[in-house]
């Protein structure tokens, strides 16, 4: 990311220009880079050679732990908040792991305390939209009142940013497709409802305490890490192509397709499937934008275009090799047709441009880390938590 936003900028309009926040930024990180390449280890300020420090929150997590390895991979201090309740502690590679809960303000004070962070990912959360309609207080209590103590500790610490992991889910169902921000919000559930809740106290916290905020709203986020470091590990799993794979690995019998009479080319659900890197890089964006001084946003991150259940179906039994048993049933009670992000806002913004644009690329890295996670002998596995 360093080195893409360099390619904008030369020496030469910095010279001429003079020097303002945003251009002492790229200063940085061209000084950083000529740091980098020399072999010289840059300890100053957060802001010399623009390293951002960052605490990521749900870091040991799916998304938290991708999110890791794309902001180390491009220089930045990086570390994980994490109380293992769904995470391992294998998935955050060579980056401190802190041990504690959202909920836990002292815990959380004396990890910001004393961390110099510029800012934080919140990505802990429960995430179970049926879980969440049987025990919706186990809902709120983590993803909305945690998030509260830790915005509060943000706050108290003077963090700069927050980027929070938000959902599709506080749109409920929408009429229009594909989905802007602005559409009216009205989650179908207690895991949207409880998403949508923390987003407003983050809005009105930061404007009231002085920190910029980053609201990402995922679609269906899968895949793996494309080196094969780290991948989805989420215990009870019900995303489809995790599901799907370890299907075709045999951990499950086999796969059922709820409704095949939608108003949809196939007459099957169709979501908006969004690789793992590439929204690992959106957070990168995010920060990069929010900590240069650019205003607070909330952006959709997906493709603007879906995949229908069926077709990615096929792919994971093609791409894995394994005709594994489908069963059709009958529509199940909440699930839309379709879900499709209309992507435009967070390109104008953040000028993330995805590069797996592509469900045979997202299946076939979902289903090389699962070959992994079952001790495929060409890939290995990881140590357990
Ligand atoms: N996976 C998706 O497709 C998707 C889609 C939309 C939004 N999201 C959001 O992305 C975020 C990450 O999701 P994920 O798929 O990586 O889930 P995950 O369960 O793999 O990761 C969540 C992590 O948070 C940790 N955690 C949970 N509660 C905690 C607490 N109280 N204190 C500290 N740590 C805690 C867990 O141990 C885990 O490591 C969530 O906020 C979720 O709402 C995910």
């Amino acid at each position: 990311m360093v080195g893409r936003r360099q390619s904008f900028l030369t020496w030469g309009d910095i010279v001429r220009d003079g020097p303002t926040g945003l251009e002492l930024h790229y200063v940085g990180a061209a000084a950083k880079v000529a740091c980098l390449l020399s072999g010289w280890h840059i300890q100053a300020s957060p802001y010399w050679g623009s390293i951002m420090r960052v605490l990521v929150t749900g870091g040991a997590g799916y998304i938290g732990s991708h999110i890791l390895f794309k902001l180390a991979d491009a220089g930045h201090e990086v570390a994980a908040y994490d109380n293992l309740y769904s995470g391992h502690r294998w998935a955050v590679g060579d980056a401190p792991l802190h041990q504690g809960d959202i909920n836990d303000q002292a815990r959380l004070d004396e990890v910001l305390g004393k961390g110099g962070f510029d800012a934080v990912i919140h990505c802990a959360a429960h995430i179970w939209v049926g879980e969440s309609v049987r025990d919706p207080l186990k809902y709120y209590r983590n993803n909305t009142a945690g998030a509260f103590t830790l915005f509060d500790a943000c706050a108290r610490h003077k963090l700069k940013a927050v980027v929070f992991s938000s959902t599709a889910a506080v749109y409920g169902e929408p009429l229009k497709q594909p989905i802007d921000e602005d559409v009216q919000k009205a989650p179908i559930n207690p895991y949207g409802a409880s998403k949508l809740m923390a987003e407003q106290a983050l809005i009105e916290a930061a404007g009231a305490y002085g920190f910029a905020y980053g609201i990402l709203r995922y679609f269906n986020v899968a895949g793996a890490d494309p080196k094969g470091r780290v991948g989805e590990a989420t215990p009870e799993n019900s995303h489809l192509i995790k599901v799907a794979c370890e299907t075709a690995i045999g951990k499950r019998p086999g796969m059922r397709i709820n409704g095949t009479d939608y108003p949809t080319p196939d007459g099957t659900c169709v979501r908006d499937f969004v690789h793992i890197d590439d929204l690992a890089a959106a957070h990168l964006a995010a920060l990069e934008h929010l900590l240069a001084g650019k205003p607070s946003l909330i952006a959709n991150c997906g493709y603007g275009h879906g995949y229908s259940v069926k077709e990615v179906l096929d792919t994971v039994q093609r791409i894995s090799g394994v005709m594994f048993p489908i069963e059709i049933g009958a529509r199940r009670p909440g699930d839309p047709p379709s879900l499709v992000a209309d992507a435009s806002r967070i390109g104008e913004l953040l000028g993330w441009t995805p590069h797996h644009d592509d469900l045979d690329e997202i299946v076939q890295s979902a289903w090389n880390w699962e070959r992994k996670l079952a001790g495929g002998r060409d890939l290995g596995r990881p140590t357990s938590s």
